[in-house]
């Protein structure tokens, strides 16, 4: 079997990262002009599109999303069910909300809040054991890429950070912190030659097989312009958005090109 055709049994995400921007309001104008302009045919199987919104903004997400298929998502949640920690959102709040998704490991969590693997590891082991399905952010600096550290830095956060066993609601998303924000996206091969070691190493840590079927996200200055060619690698499963997807136009693009990607990968 084809390396191409390991890649098209696995799922393919569009997620959007809405970091502290969308106030109800704006929650709800997005969704109302997103349903406008959804794409009209069911999604594809595989295909699942996600947004991550402000935890203040959870409700008018879900009653404005109607039956758009999109999935909302919390940015962060905590690894502990309850108790002392000023400003954090537990799992069962966030189930009790009708969410079951989570973002973990962010950059913007490390580089500001203090995540480290270690607790990056300790909120996506605790988050998929209460049944949520995790994003993983991980990715290298741009000092550490200059330094050619950017395979050591992917393998310590992925040995140190990801949760000990494997499971089928654990995506891995890679965003190197130098493509974040700053209009520079990776290339494709930059991509491509990432998310294969991130691969390779997802194999040493659980087994090939999970490691075929775990999908991986690229993220950083996605945009219509850019991702269909991040679409076509064989070891990027998608997209983790962030000012692309704060726009409903260009969010519905980026599913519009995942539709294809999906379809020609029937
Ligand atoms: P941008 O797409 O704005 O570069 O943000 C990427 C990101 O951090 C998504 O989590």
């Amino acid at each position: 079997m084809s390396e191409r055709r390991l890649f098209r049994r696995r799922a393919l995400w569009i997620a959007g990262n809405w970091k502290m921007n969308g106030t109800r309001a704006e929650t709800q104008a997005f969704f109302d002009a997103l349903k406008s302009s959804f794409p009209k045919s069911d999604l594809p199987a595989a295909l699942h599109t996600a947004i991550f919104v402000s935890p203040l903004s959870i409700d008018r997400a879900l009653t404005v999303r109607g039956d758009l298929p999109v999935e909302i998502g919390l940015q962060n949640v905590h690894f502990e069910s309850k108790g002392a920690y000023t400003g954090e959102i537990s799992g069962p709040m966030a189930l009790e909300a009708g969410v079951k998704l989570a973002l973990v490991g962010h950059s913007e969590r490390r580089q500001y809040f203090g995540e480290t693997d270690a607790t990056a590891k300790r909120r996506t082991e605790s988050l998929l054991a209460q049944g949520f399905t995790v994003i993983h952010c991980i990715g290298e600096t741009k000092t550490e890429r200059l330094e050619n550290q950017t395979e050591n830095v992917l393998a310590r956060q992925i040995d140190d950070g990801l949760p000990t066993e494997y499971s089928d609601r654990l995506i891995v998303a890679y965003e190197p912190v130098w493509a974040i924000g700053t209009g520079l996206t990776a290339t494709p091969e930059q991509a491509e030659e990432a998310h294969a070691f991130i691969r390779a190493r997802l194999a040493t840590c659980y087994n090939r097989e999970a490691a075929e079927k775990l999908p991986i996200l690229y993220g950083g200055s996605v945009t219509p312009e850019v991702f269909p060619a991040l679409l076509a690698l064989p070891n990027v499963d998608g997209g983790l958005v962030g000012g692309a997807s704060l726009k409903p136009e260009s969010f519905r693009t980026l599913i519009e090109q995942g539709v294809e990607a999906s379809r020609s990968a029937e």
